[in-house]
């Protein structure tokens, strides 16, 4: 098989279809891309889907010839204009199921996510955070431990479920916070640990059985 006809997921043996969800730059979206195009992470990129036209990932995604969709927030809008993440999540929901997508990995998607969708795509969905959960949820998780003065941070790898960095976490890379780091300095070196830890976790969330203990989740 070529690189272009694994790209395109030709093959039986690429048979698992992996979507990622993204607002910004997509650069873990590239490591991602690019780990499948080295045949690293076994799976077929069905679709990236932003809730942001200009996103800069778009272009990205089409450079690796990935199909892109943008799901507006403005069309789960009701007529008094009051958004909806249910409704989101199911418009969301409907993209992913046009395209058969299996799996999805959110990488910077800046919108919470819920209802149907979550349920449907249950331990199938996960998200990459840039520090050690439960530490630091939520924004600027980067800047939150340099201001908090830890001498350890990282990134997690964690199912996604209707909270904010809440669900159980898959996997974890220890980073180091040097004294004289910047929030831009820190950023980088998570983000460098953020390329290689989340194609790792993919491919062992694709190709290995996940059970939960409680929160644990463990590969079997
Ligand atoms: C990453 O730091 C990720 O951990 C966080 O958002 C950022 C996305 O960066 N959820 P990029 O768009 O993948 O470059």
């Amino acid at each position: 098989m070529t690189v272009d006809d694994r790209q395109a997921g030709a093959g039986t043996d690429t048979p698992t279809s992996l979507a990622v969800l993204a607002s910004g730059r997509g650069s873990n979206f590239v490591a991602i891309a690019e780990a499948v195009r080295r045949g690293d992470l076994p799976v077929r990129l069905a679709l990236v889907l932003s809730d942001v036209p200009d996103a800069p990932v778009l272009e990205k995604a089409a450079s690796f010839g990935v199909p892109t969709v943008v799901v507006h927030p403005a069309a789960a809008r009701d007529d008094q204009g009051r958004y909806s993440r249910d409704r989101y999540s199911d418009l969301v929901l409907e993209e992913l199921l046009r395209r058969g997508v299996e799996y999805v990995a959110l990488a910077g998607f800046m919108r919470l996510l819920g209802g149907e969708l979550l349920r449907r795509y249950e331990r199938r969905i996960v998200n990459i955070h840039p520090s050690l959960l439960p530490a630091f949820p939520g924004l600027d998780a980067q800047r939150q431990a340099l201001e908090y003065g830890v001498r350890v941070t990282g990134c997690t790898v964690h199912l996604v479920d209707a909270g904010v960095d809440t669900g159980p976490v898959i996997a974890q890379r220890a980073v180091p916070v040097e004294p004289d780091d910047t929030v831009e300095t820190l950023t980088a070196r998570i983000l460098a640990a953020e390329h290689d830890l989340y194609w790792r976790a993919l491919k062992r969330l694709v190709t290995e059985t996940l059970v939960l203990h409680g929160r644990r989740a463990v590969f079997v």
